[in-house]
């Protein structure tokens, strides 16, 4: 969570209207590259890229030189990369972002293809079957200066572009004003059109012909401009340092391209099942005793809670690895963690990078002090800021000793036999994250001004204090000079890109802070967060060897989906935030390959209203993680607290749980392939171009399309219902979509609308239950959704729900056409007693004169028929591993 402060300083940069002229003229004054020297290389060529003309040195001196390597590493990726050949520059290291296995074979029928033009220099990207371009710089001259990179694009007119995130805007991006900023920012209050917390320079373009991805691997700043009008448009990447490393990936389908980017960054991680519980969480508790009230509530109340989470409430003076003996006494969190254990629930608790630096106080402090592994100044002494404890340092990832610094720590202070026995782990404020504006001359002064730590109002333990320990400053050697970066100036650099802050170290740690192998602030600041991802992941799997870490993140990058799941920050309790609390989901969950993503249920920052947080209930049990959480100065908002919100959450907590296996089963799938856990409703209906701006409804799993209420104080939505077929989810009457927009009425505040797909069989639980651990010993039922053609199909995914490594697994297929549904099962894994208990078909014409399993007819008492929903339920009571065969007449 953010400190709710008010900020000195914070102003939109206004770029000089010298800057701005400058930049206007690129197009037309920078000379360009020619190529020259082309060879051919394996499955693609290089060649020379030579200044064309007079330098324009528009942020910095041209580089006359560059080097192209263009490579079709895939038939659906061709990588291109451009570099200085005369002095290295940075590269995002392969330890944070390990690049993708190549492509064996030699280049059959690649289904894009690299064009481009010698002189001066430019490339198209086109589709081999459509000869659509995709990609076009041609009249954008390359511009490749020590601190500044241009490369630009033609697109077509209106065209829709998703991604580029992490934002708040629309879910499809605005063609003609839009730019997206890059560079990872604590944004309390998630602005729309500013820098947040993560940085995904990956977009999609769509259109009816096909759908086709662009990643940048750069993690500097930069902004990517869109901007256009109805004559058309273009796409301008402005970065700020590191090279030109461009994959273009060939789609066609948003699934394929989903599938082909997941293979680039890193296929998501698993979550354990229990993850998929809800959550509940809140910054402000005031002691132990208030959070085994809360847990104790839920239970009152009947809505079931699946992990309770604490913030830095629990931390000694906010330090971590601590705790507070006052408020928060170990031996009573260790009591909580067991009754919760013991109810098969979990526990989860914030741990945030900055060390206060209190030697004697925080033994996490003296062991890092010893081992030399803080962020460094360029002079080699610790770089120091301002976070809850006060003043602080942050942990180097890029230290050698860092990973088994930070394991130790863990060890140590989540000790199941003598510590706090936590079940995951919250990271947050890892952007990183500061109090203290730049040039923060004086952060213990700052801390005091702010009142860092807040006191509370017990007096501190006696604590014996022991000596602090190893304040020797290591120095930094000549590793250092490892990357001649070629940047002049790293703190103001001359391109200034649209942070929302007026200095890139403003709250944050400076551009000019060292790693311990060389790389600087300034390139690896928006890899911070996704290294104490990994480093935390690690930490994890050495506390609890083959489980699956359960590990939630504020900050991330490209491929943190691989190690991590992440929250969207701290949104408000306004129907804003709610609205666009889809778009934000949906560009983690379908883009960016970070499946386990939801926003704070009810709002975070200000005060909720019941309607509000009933609404967001439901609306939560929709996003695959499922937390409600606010801040220290707003109202209480657990789900018990008011009966509307109650009702609400347990209605879509039933829905949730019976759908939950479906939905783990569509989150192994993204494991395995890539395939998007949510999707967009153009993800399913490509060539409907009424869908592509839709970012109110969504789909959770390919099958269940979900349609919240969107606005206040209404009980009725507008929807878009593709041509296709639909059922509710409750009552199972059929619906037949036309390709138009329908009003729903008298949607309670106890309700979501949710729909079936035609084409589905979904397998559910028969019935919720109060902890997923009770949930895994309900039987099934089967739903099975005919689409236009009578047709429907399904897949079901059991496993342990928590090895990281599976020894056996069960896999179930379901198949339904021509009035017949067969059910297929393989794998070994020991599914205990569970059975089937019933199949329901919907979408009939009437009741079904004759019903066979297995080719015996089924007694009609049996059978229980629907005739409002013209349905049918019959008993079939059949063990999981069962083969078998439903027919009707
Ligand atoms: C680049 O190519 C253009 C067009 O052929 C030519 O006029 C120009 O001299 C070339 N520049 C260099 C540096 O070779
Ligand atoms: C694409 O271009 C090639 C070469 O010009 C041509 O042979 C082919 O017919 C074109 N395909 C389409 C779909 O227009
Ligand atoms: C690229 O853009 C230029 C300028 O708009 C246009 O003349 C050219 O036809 C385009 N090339 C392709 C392959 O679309
Ligand atoms: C933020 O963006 C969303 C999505 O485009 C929009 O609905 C909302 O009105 C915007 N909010 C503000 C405060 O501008
Ligand atoms: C584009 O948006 C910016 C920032 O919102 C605004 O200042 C500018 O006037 C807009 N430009 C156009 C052409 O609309
Ligand atoms: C090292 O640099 C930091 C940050 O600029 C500065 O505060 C500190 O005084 C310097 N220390 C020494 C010993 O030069
Ligand atoms: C880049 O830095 C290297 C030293 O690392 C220096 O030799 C070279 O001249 C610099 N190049 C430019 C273009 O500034
Ligand atoms: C939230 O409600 C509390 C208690 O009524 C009040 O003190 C606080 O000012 C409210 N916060 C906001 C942002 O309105
Ligand atoms: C919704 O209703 C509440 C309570 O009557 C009222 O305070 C609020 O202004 C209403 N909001 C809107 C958007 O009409």
């Amino acid at each position: 969570m953010t400190r709710l402060m008010t900020l000195k300083n914070v102003a939109l940069i206004l770029s000089s209207a010298l800057l701005a002229a400058a930049q206007q003229n690129i197009d037309t004054q920078c000379p360009g590259y020619n190529a020259t020297n082309v060879s051919n290389i394996r499955n693609g060529f290089k060649a020379d890229l030579v200044l064309a003309g007079n330098a324009c040195n528009v942020y910095g001196t041209d580089i006359p030189k560059l080097s192209l390597t263009v490579t079709y590493e895939t038939d659906n990726r061709i990588h291109m990369k451009i570099i200085d050949p005369a002095n290295s520059r940075y590269e995002v290291p392969e330890s944070v972002f390990p690049r993708p296995s190549s492509w064996g074979g030699t280049r059959t029928s690649p289904n894009i293809k690299f064009n481009y033009v010698k002189a001066p220099f430019s490339f198209t990207i086109t589709r081999s079957t459509t000869n659509e371009t995709l990609f076009n710089t041609t009249g954008f001259p390359l511009v490749f200066e020590p601190q500044y990179l241009r490369v630009k694009t033609s697109l077509p007119a209106r065209a829709n572009i998703y991604g580029l995130g992490e934002h708040t805007n629309s879910f499809r991006l605005p063609p003609g004003n839009t730019t997206r900023t890059m560079w990872n920012r604590d944004a309390y209050g998630v602005a729309n059109e500013t820098n947040l917390y993560g940085d995904h320079p990956i977009y999609f373009e769509h259109r009816t012909t096909g759908t086709r991805g662009v990643f940048l691997l750069n993690s500097n700043g930069m902004d990517v401009k869109l901007r256009g009008d109805d004559n058309g448009g273009s796409l301008e990447y402005n970065v700020i340092g590191g090279i030109l490393d461009f994959y273009f990936l060939a789609g066609p389908s948003p699934i394929e391209l989903s599938k082909q980017y997941a293979k680039l960054v890193g296929l998501p991680a698993e979550i354990p099942y229990w993850g998929l519980g809800l959550h509940q969480c809140r910054y402000g508790y005031q002691n132990y005793l208030e959070v085994a009230q809360v847990v104790a509530n839920y239970s009152a109340a009947n809505i079931p809670l699946e992990t309770m989470w604490t913030d830095i409430d629990y931390m000694y003076e906010r330090l971590v690895f601590t705790n507070d003996p006052n408020y928060f006494p170990m031996a009573r969190m260790r009591e909580i963690v067991s009754d919760l254990h013991a109810r098969g629930q979990q526990y989860i608790v914030m741990v945030d990078p900055a060390v206060g630096v209190k030697p004697g106080v925080s033994t996490a402090y003296d062991r890092g002090q010893a081992l030399g592994i803080w962020m460094k100044n360029p002079n080699g002494t610790n770089f120091e800021g301002l976070v809850w404890p006060g003043v602080t340092v942050w942990p180097d990832w890029f230290n050698p000793k860092t990973q088994a610094y930070w394991t130790n720590e863990f060890a140590l202070f989540f000790n199941p036999e003598t510590g706090l026995n936590v079940d995951g782990i919250w990271i947050d404020m890892n952007e990183p994250a500061s109090f203290c504006e730049y040039p923060c001359a004086n952060p213990s002064a700052e801390a005091s001004s702010q009142n860092l730590p807040p006191s509370r109002t017990s007096p501190p333990p006696d604590k014996t204090a022991s000596l602090p320990i190893g304040t020797t400053i290591p120095s930094l050697t000549a590793s250092l000079l490892k990357r001649g970066s070629n940047y002049t100036d790293v703190l103001n650099p001359p391109y200034a890109i649209g942070n929302v802050l007026p200095h890139l170290s403003d709250r944050t740690a400076f551009t000019n802070v060292v790693h311990a192998n060389g790389l600087i602030e300034y390139d690896t600041h928006n890899l911070y967060g996704t290294m104490m991802s990994t480093a935390t992941r690690e930490a994890l799997l050495t506390r609890r060897p083959g489980k699956r870490p359960f590990v939630i993140t504020r900050s991330t990058f490209a491929g943190a989906g691989a190690k991590v799941g992440k929250w969207l920050g701290d949104n408000l309790s306004t129907w804003d935030h709610y609205r666009n609390s889809i778009a934000g989901m949906l560009g983690f969950a379908s883009i960016y390959q970070v499946p386990e993503v939801g926003s704070d249920s009810c709002g975070f920052g200000g005060n909720t209203t019941e309607t509000l947080c009933a609404r967001w209930a439901t609306l939560g049990a929709f996003n695959p993680f499922y937390r409600n959480h606010n801040g220290d100065t707003s109202i209480s908002q657990e789900f018990y607290r008011w009966p509307t919100v109650a009702q609400a959450a347990r209605n879509a907590i039933d829905m949730r749980y019976r759908l939950l296996d479906y939905f783990y089963t569509a989150l192994h799938q993204a494991h395995v392939d890539g395939t998007p856990v949510l999707q967009p409703l153009w993800y399913q209906y490509p060539t409907d171009s009424n869908t592509f701006g839709i970012d109110l409804q969504f789909l959770f799993g390919e099958s269940v399309l979900v349609s919240p209420v969107t606005q206040e104080n209404v009980t009725d939505v507008s929807i878009y219902l593709p041509n296709d077929y639909f059922y509710d989810f409750k009552s199972y009457t059929f619906i037949n979509g036309t390709g138009s927009t329908t009003q729903l009425t008298n949607v309670a505040y106890t309700d979501i609308p949710v729909y079936i797909r035609g084409g589905a069989v979904l397998p559910l639980r028969v019935s919720s239950a109060y902890t997923t651990k009770q949930l895994r010993q309900k039987d099934f039922e089967l739903v099975v959704a005919p689409s236009k053609s009578g047709q429907a199909s399904g897949t079901l995914y059991i496993d342990d729900g928590e090895s990281l490594e599976q020894s056996s697994t069960y896999t179930a297929q379901y198949t339904y056409k021509d009035r017949k549904l067969t059910v297929k099962s393989q794998g070994n894994y020991n599914v205990g007693s569970l059975k089937y208990r019933n199949v329901r078909i919907l979408g009939l014409s009437g009741r079904p004169n004759n019903i066979s399993l297995n080719g015996q007819n089924v007694a009609s008492n049996m059978v229980q028929y629907n005739d409002t929903s013209k349905s049918v339920s019959v008993n079939v009571t059949q063990p999981l591993k069962n083969t078998f065969t439903l027919k009707w007449s």
